[in-house]
């Protein structure tokens, strides 16, 4: 007992240490932004900064991280506030431990690193509602990332703490940040100089005062939302073309000095979707290209790490969650693993060090185990563990029942269902299973537009069971207005008739960790449908492990009261990796939730990730096996020739032409050869504006390549104008690529973009539009 008390007040005293160590101000700092350089206490300055998020690095690994970038060659960390996980409920701030954000600025200060802070509101990041607060949708009309009064009065709320936490660590009060992001991305989203200028007063009004204020686009949107008195810098990712990248914010501010505020390393993984990767050398070329030019430039990824519970979140259109490693294929990998990638890097950043900075060594990894299969002996049947019940006449998303994230049970009573009839339900956000009487009738995913079932003869009395999955809400454009559960209503449709059905019981199974162990487990195993398991497994050592889960289902683990992420048989991650420090000698508890169910009801730790095993029941691709586009007969609405390089180009029709479905068929390339690709593709509705791309789908695509990454037709309207649309390698031309509009629309032209590495590959030459009404002949 004495001992123990001993041993407490030295671990106490331990801590205090720690902390006076990490509290410690330094020399002030003066950050400035020069003529054509950056300038700190007076001096050229390049900003090499790696990005990565306290968020997705346990608190007990942070220090390890920042010493990997520093050893990598780096001088700045740039990291996202992510208002979301501080203020989970309205003015209920929490900064400590795993949030203690200061605190991981400070280990950065201590580590000899300076901080660019890129506070939000909005972060996107891949991170659930791009940092943005679920309850903030509960207020109905509220219009996200505007003037609406609401969104700023909470915003303001939100910066001030930041500020609270953060303004003192401004470099000339002596602390590291040297520059702080206004909004994110804005161009990307709307054009409203007066938000921006509102944004940029609350994080003035919240402390940020002493260091330059900047803004992030990307090359195309710059100009809409730029501010005088804000620094202006471009995201774009490997292989890009730099010279093309800044060429117009060279020719609006000749004298700003240079940065490309996200050089995207990698690339996210959604579920469903091949693995991404983005090749090593042509990174390093990207970056040693910026440094001989005295362009700053911040890596995001340096390291992904893992978007741990539910924090994922999901691009839109198509809706497509993300998975819950966010490995990035970054220089530093999800467990702080040195890749071949950091060793280029580093090699090449080596010759451009500061004078003065001292490159360390590589710190070791963190320890390794390997855990035996735990058999998941204890089961508890969601379905058998019901919480409160919850009683509404009408159907309403889970916010509107407090509900953040997890899995939400809708309940009612069928009236006499006539064979045949289609069960309607708009929208499912994100899967829904659907039962009748306890009986499986069919599942619906939002990301293939599924939102109906039809239904056999059932009884009135029958009782309906609607069990819907939140997946990540929406980090990107407009549809971040991204509510959850059933948004609108459920019907009963037959050929003359359409009921509304009313009178539910909810139930919300929410995703914290208490919530998921205090259940009624049964000794039993597997089970049938969505259930519970629990199991314990004693360790004599911790260390990092990935957990596989590769015989389960669709669901969340929790170890040991963390959330750890998501899992779905899908792919392509199979497995989680579990820091080891969040486990413990002796004995560790596992929490699944399997809403499918699993073939075994077995974990296994392995010693190395599985981030790469696609195993979806649907092709990728949007051909079918033996089908080939028949345009024989169709009279092209226009033909012509693209222009050659980078940038968006825009082409109008004679006139305007009405039609469901909208196909271009490419005939030659900028470069002579078989490939075609394109990044983005907009069409053009009478007055020249660009029509909604939510609800398109591709119908067809002759080629596309799926072999070494992702690059199926769907890219040309994800929004992302780093991704593309390829065909693959020995299919040659022409080419030729289907829209669905998903309804009638006049169309006067189109707005193209090709590639942004140098030369545009894969540009389009020579091209015909066709637009129908009917679709094409295949
Ligand atoms: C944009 C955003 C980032 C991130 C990247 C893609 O640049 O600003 O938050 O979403 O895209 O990873
Ligand atoms: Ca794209």
């Amino acid at each position: 007992m004495r001992f123990k008390k001993l041993l407490t007040s030295v671990l106490v005293a331990c801590a205090l240490l720690t902390a006076s160590c990490t509290s410690q101000k330094q020399e002030p700092h003066q950050f400035e932004v020069g003529n054509k350089t950056f300038l700190l206490d007076g001096k050229p300055f390049i900003i090499k900064a790696a990005e990565m998020h306290y968020t997705r690095i346990p608190a007990e690994y942070w220090e390890h991280r920042i010493q990997m970038c520093k050893a990598l060659g780096m001088n700045t960390i740039c990291i996202y506030a992510f208002w979301n996980i501080h203020e989970q409920r309205p003015g209920e701030f929490n900064f400590k431990g795993q949030n203690d954000i200061a605190e991981f600025c400070r280990l950065a200060q201590k580590n000899g690193m300076y901080i660019m802070l890129r506070p939000g509101p909005y972060v996107c990041s891949e991170w659930e509602m791009g940092g943005l607060p679920w309850w903030l949708l509960k207020k109905k009309d509220i219009q996200l990332r505007t003037n609406d009064a609401y969104f700023l009065e909470r915003t303001k709320i939100y910066m001030n703490e930041i500020g609270k936490q953060l303004a003192d660590l401004q470099a000339p009060r002596g602390g590291n940040i040297i520059m702080v992001q206004v909004e994110n991305e804005y161009g990307g989203y709307a054009v409203d100089k007066e938000y921006i200028a509102n944004i940029r007063d609350i994080v003035r009004e919240a402390g940020f005062t002493d260091v330059p204020l900047f803004q992030c686009d990307w090359s195309s949107t710059f100009q809409l939302n730029g501010l005088d008195d804000l620094l202006w810098t471009i995201n774009f990712g490997t292989g890009a073309n730099i010279d093309a990248q800044f060429k117009a914010l060279k020719e609006a501010r000749p004298e700003t000095p240079l940065m490309c505020s996200e050089f995207w390393s990698g690339w996210f993984d959604h579920w469903g979707r091949k693995h991404e990767t983005r090749d090593a050398e042509t990174m390093v070329a990207g970056m040693r290209d910026m440094l001989d030019r005295n362009i700053s430039f911040s890596l995001y990824m340096a390291h992904g790490g893992t978007t741990f519970g539910h924090w994922g979140g999901a691009n839109c259109p198509p809706y497509s969650a993300m998975c819950s490693s966010y490995d990035y294929d970054a220089p530093i990998s999800e467990a702080g693993w040195a890749t071949p990638k950091y060793h280029k890097l580093r090699e090449m950043l080596m010759q451009y060090a500061d004078s003065g900075q001292v490159i360390p060594d590589v710190p070791q990894p963190y320890p390794l185990i390997e855990i035996p299969a735990i058999q998941f002996e204890e089961t508890a049947r969601l379905f058998d563990n019901l919480p409160e019940v919850k009683e509404s006449e009408d159907i309403k998303p889970m916010e509107e029942f407090d509900q953040g994230w997890g899995t939400i049970l809708y309940r009612t009573k069928l009236p006499d269902v006539k064979e045949g009839t289609v069960l309607l339900i708009d929208e499912v956000h994100d899967w829904a299973q659907v039962y009748a009487d306890g009986k499986l009738l069919g599942r619906l995913d939002r990301r293939r537009g599924e939102n109906s079932l039809t239904l056999p003869a059932l009884k009135a009395g029958t009782q309906l069971d609607i069990l819907v999955e939140a997946m990540g809400r929406v980090n990107f454009d407009y549809a971040i207005h991204d509510r959850k559960g059933i948004t609108e209503k459920v019907e009963l449709r037959t050929d003359d008739n359409r009921t509304t059905l009313k009178g539910w019981q909810v139930y919300s199974f929410p995703t914290d960790a208490v919530f998921a162990a205090r259940k009624e487990f049964h000794k039993g195993g597997k089970t049938d449908g969505p259930a519970y398991y629990r199991a314990s497994f004693e360790l004599k050592e911790t260390g990092d492990v990935f957990l596989d889960m590769q015989t389960w289902g669709k669901g969340m683990v929790w170890v040991n009261g963390k959330a750890i992420g998501r899992f779905w048989e899908i792919g392509p991650q199979q497995t989680l990796y579990m820091p080891g420090c969040w486990l413990k000698k002796g004995k560790n508890e596992i929490v699944v939730l399997d809403l499918l169910g699993p073939d075994k009801a077995e974990v296994k730790g392995l010693t190395q990730p599985i981030l790469d095993m696609l195993r979806t029941e649907e092709p990728l691709t949007h051909r079918k096996e033996g089908e080939s586009l028949n345009l024989k007969g169709e009279k092209p609405v226009a033909t012509g020739k693209m222009a050659a390089g980078n940038g968006w180009q825009e082409v109008k029709f004679a006139r305007p032409v009405k039609g469901s479905y909208f196909c271009l068929e490419a005939l030659d390339a900028q470069d002579g050869k078989e490939t075609a690709s394109i990044a983005e593709l907009y069409l053009l509705d009478e007055n020249g504006k660009t029509l909604s791309r939510q609800n398109w789908q591709i119908d067809y695509a002759d080629s596309e390549s799926t072999s070494w990454g992702n690059y199926t037709a769907d890219k040309v309207y994800d929004l992302q104008e780093s991704t593309y649309w390829s065909t693959t390698r020995g299919a040659g031309y022409p080419h030729a690529l289907v829209i669905n509009l998903k309804g009638e629309y006049a169309i006067s032209g189109f707005r193209y973009l090709p590639r942004a590495e140098e030369n545009a590959p894969g540009a389009i030459k020579s091209y015909k539009v066709y637009v129908k009404e009917e679709p094409f002949v295949k």
